[in-house]
């Protein structure tokens, strides 16, 4: 396959390396610094290193491709998207795998088959090193009808074939909201305390209060989880990227705005939406914008 790779941190950096040790032919796509190409150091979960070249920024590989893999912050996929969605042919596939909710509705400009990814991949990169901690599961549907009639398993295989535990999911929206509330529960908390994923485990009674709020929003989205079971969600994920920063955590230590708005954010207006009374999310919220007063 002939893909793109928009946004080039963590994730996007894994992907390339994985689908092109795979014998595709990947590029990225670098939106500000024009080079011709990266290189890719990577560290992985059984600690032995290796490092790629990824060239970039080719224009006719752009226009060729068959699949484009977004790995942006959610807050900048629309605008980044905007700028090259002309280069793009019509049968070219579009994957954006992001944390968080609240841009989807905003997404009716792109004409291409439209998929969207969720992974439990755990990277964060130092230094220009990609630390691969856990090989988490990745969960990919749909979320427009504007094409109808692709058989999308060729993709999930080959997909398969170079990440690891790739399946198809009718329901992504079911997906995408678990692993939303496993966000709003890792990623301020680790910001908050400044620690590895796995450090959290000590915070259990904070992470029954958020999970117990959680629980009750999302059942008002038809979300039925109960307080038990989401507890237990976010700490076999917790023990699972036990070595990893969260996204949230690496945001604030880069001196980058966060995620928060579609994270917690967008729980709390779902909240107001249902007319609900919570405390733990508007909390959290608070806690990171305080924290972000120091980005500059
Ligand atoms: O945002 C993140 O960092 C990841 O989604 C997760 C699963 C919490 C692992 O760090």
């Amino acid at each position: 396959m002939k893909i793109t790779i928009l946004g080039c941190g963590a994730l996007g950096r894994l992907l390339a390396y994985f689908l092109t040790k795979n014998g595709n032919n990947v590029q990225g796509w670098l939106k500000e610094d024009k080079k011709n190409n990266i290189c890719i150091n990577i560290t992985h979960t059984n600690n032995t290193k290796d490092n790629i070249i990824l060239p970039t920024n080719n224009i006719l590989h752009l226009n060729n491709s068959n699949l484009l893999i977004v790995t942006l912050k959610i807050g900048s996929i629309i605008y980044s998207l905007k700028q090259i969605i002309n280069f793009i042919n019509k049968n070219c596939i579009i994957l954006l795998i992001y944390n968080g909710l609240g841009i989807e509705k905003k997404l009716s400009f792109i004409k291409q088959p439209l998929l969207i990814g969720i992974t439990y991949h755990a990277v964060y990169k130092e230094k220009e090193i990609i630390y691969h901690n856990y090989k988490g599961l990745t969960a990919i549907g749909k979320i427009n009808n504007t094409v109808k009639d692709i058989n999308y398993n060729i993709l999930i295989k080959k997909l398969n074939l170079a990440l690891t535990n790739v399946i198809w999911c009718e329901n992504i929206h079911v997906f995408k909201l678990k692993k939303l509330a496993i966000n709003c529960v890792i990623n301020p908390l680790t910001t908050i305390y400044n620690c590895k994923n796995g450090e959290l485990l000590k915070y259990n009674k904070s992470i029954f209060s958020i999970c117990k709020e959680l629980s009750y929003i999302l059942i008002h989205m038809n979300i039925f989880i109960n307080t038990k079971d989401l507890v237990i969600l976010v700490t076999n994920v917790i023990n699972n990227t036990k070595n990893n920063i969260s996204s949230m955590l690496q945001d604030i230590k880069n001196n980058k705005y966060s995620e928060i708005d579609y994270i917690n954010g967008y729980i709390i207006k779902c909240a107001r939406l249902y007319n609900l009374y919570i405390y733990e999310n508007i909390k959290l919220f608070n806690m990171i914008k305080y924290k972000e007063l120091n980005v500059i």
